[in-house]
């Protein structure tokens, strides 16, 4: 059994690749700063492994996960690396200084697809570069991981041959993904059960399924790979991130083994009360909104529009309710705070939604918005607070561009024109355009003077709560010359908040510390 001794046989391990194979998704990049503010809410929420990114990628990467390492204590942090020495050194000079536990995972493509074509290697090169690799990560760390990608596509003989050869190195976790998520759940669960059975030492690792959702069957794959196959692991993503269509949803997974703890048997180690507050950070700083249908997480998980259902949960929660919305972490759009709260209030509010910030003075710029936006509001939602606090946290040390003033006008037969008074670092510029819309007039003055050429892929806007005083949310992606980056702003008028997205990604875009995508490729 691995070191981690979770995966006994009635737990099942957590493992979360939000800022590895979620990042994966075209315009999800994270900077350091986000990913540490990430890493530390999944450590809240008690997620047994974290994984931390793929070192070798991008000296990015490597410092996110070198950060990352140096600060979490409780969760196992790993680093994905390449079947081969370089990478794994890579991942191993990140992790070593780690203040807590930490897991070297390594991969390599077992399917005759890949092999052939794109890793243009023997089955017998792959099966010795697989072994020699594990043999190299083990001298170094005691937890490793292997998986042999596009794992469920790959010929069972084969894949028992690697399995028991990586096991019989020292590997303490076999990951069987279904990178390409062709699986269907009873085959891929009777195909990790052949897996066990076929290979003679498969009980010295816990087994760990990866699944994607191409077909829409992640995580229906990977609770079968649990009940039929015996795994113990389960890999995912917050809100289901990922490569393509995204990956076994975290919150489905483990919202489905605690309420069908009568099937399944098992437990996690989830505070399942973290999962909404990490779900909406996740969708802030990778400006992927969720889906208001989305199963736990959605806006609508819980929200009974027809009369019959309003009665039913109104006479007795069960009719309708499998779980609380208050066991998820949905908050009951309480009015938390107000104008005349004060900092102290404040801080505690933030304490109890599981909000930390890096500094003093990072309290007292976010106690003075709360303060502006107390001006303008008069309740004060939790939502509000994530909101303001996610904006004050994506504002870095860097920041080039600031929103001093904005004047817009528009109406019917008028041409929208936007005034706007910038701080570019300690000068202030006046600029104004008109445009088809008010936001458009917005984006031109503000890239008259900025003058950036990067392109907009993506222009968002979410209500932070309901009613129409709610502040919006607006997300901005960015691109420019290969790099994607997201910005958000809130604000009671949507305007401000899409001046203040935009200059957020154009601070992003200037900061040395953005990255491009991570893909990873031939071993
Ligand atoms: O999908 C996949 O095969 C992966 C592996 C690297 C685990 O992400
Ligand atoms: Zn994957």
């Amino acid at each position: 059994m691995s070191t981690t001794a979770k995966g006994t046989k009635d737990r099942l391990i957590i493992f979360d690749t939000t800022m590895r194979d979620g990042e994966q998704s075209p315009g999800a990049s994270m900077t350091k700063d986000e990913k540490l503010r990430i890493a530390r809410a999944l450590e809240r929420m008690r997620v047994d492994v974290i994984e931390a990114g793929f070192p070798a990628s991008s000296n990015g990467d490597f410092e996110a996960v070198q950060a990352i390492a140096g600060v979490i204590r409780e969760s196992t942090i790993a680093g994905l690396c390449r079947a081969n020495d370089r990478d794994i050194q890579r991942g191993i000079d990140a992790l070593k200084a780690a203040k807590g536990p930490w897991r070297i995972h390594t991969f390599i493509a077992t399917s005759a697809l890949h092999m052939e074509k794109k890793l243009r290697m023997s089955p017998e090169q792959v099966l010795e570069q697989a072994k020699l690799s594990v043999r190299f990560a083990k001298k170094h760390c005691p937890d490793v991981e292997f998986s042999p990608e596009d794992g469920s596509r790959s010929d069972v003989d084969f894949l028992c041959r690697v399995l028991e050869a990586v096991i019989a190195e020292g590997a303490t976790t076999i990951n069987v993904p279904d990178t390409v998520g062709y699986a269907v759940p009873e085959q891929f669960g009777l195909f990790l059960k052949t897996l066990k059975t076929k290979i003679p030492n498969s009980d010295k690792a816990v087994w760990s399924v990866h699944c994607h959702n191409d077909l829409g069957m992640a995580v229906a794959n990977s609770l079968a790979a649990v009940k039929i196959g015996g795994a113990r692991q389960i890999e995912c993503t917050i809100n289901g991130l990922g490569e393509r269509a995204g990956n076994t949803s975290l919150e489905e997974v483990v919202m489905a083994v605690r309420t069908r703890r009568d099937f399944f048997g098992l437990e996690t180690g989830i505070d399942t009360r973290h999962i909404v507050p990490t779900s909406r950070l996740v969708s802030q700083i990778t400006g992927f909104v969720v889906q208001p249908n989305k199963a736990v997480v959605g806006a609508n998980a819980f929200a009974h529009a027809s009369g019959i259902h309003q009665d039913g949960v109104l006479k007795a929660r069960e009719t309708y309710e499998i779980m609380t919305a208050e066991d998820v972490g949905w908050s009951a759009n309480k009015i938390v705070l107000g104008k005349l709260s004060g900092r102290s209030a404040f801080k505690q509010r933030l304490k109890e939604l599981g909000i930390e910030l890096d500094s003093e003075d990072g309290y007292n710029k976010a106690f003075q918005r709360f303060k502006d936006l107390a001006d303008k509001k008069a309740e004060i939602f939790d939502e509000d607070l994530q909101a303001l606090v996610a904006q004050e946290a994506g504002i870095s040390e860097e920041e080039h561009w600031r929103l001093v003033t904005l004047h817009q006008e528009s109406g019917t037969g008028e041409k929208p024109k936007a005034v706007l008074v910038l701080k570019e670092n300690q000068t202030e510029r006046k600029t104004e355009a008109n445009g088809d819309g008010p936001v458009d007039a917005t984006f031109k003055a503000i890239e008259s003077v900025a003058k950036s050429g990067a392109e907009l892929l993506l222009f968002s806007v979410n209500a932070v709560t309901t009613g129409t005083e709610s502040q919006g949310e607006v997300t901005v992606r960015l691109s420019k010359g290969g790099r994607i980056v997201n910005g958000v702003g809130a604000d009671t008028d949507i305007i401000v908040a899409s001046a203040k997205a935009y200059l957020s990604a154009l601070n992003k875009l200037a900061s040395k510390m953005e990255r491009v995508n991570p893909q990873y490729g031939k071993a």
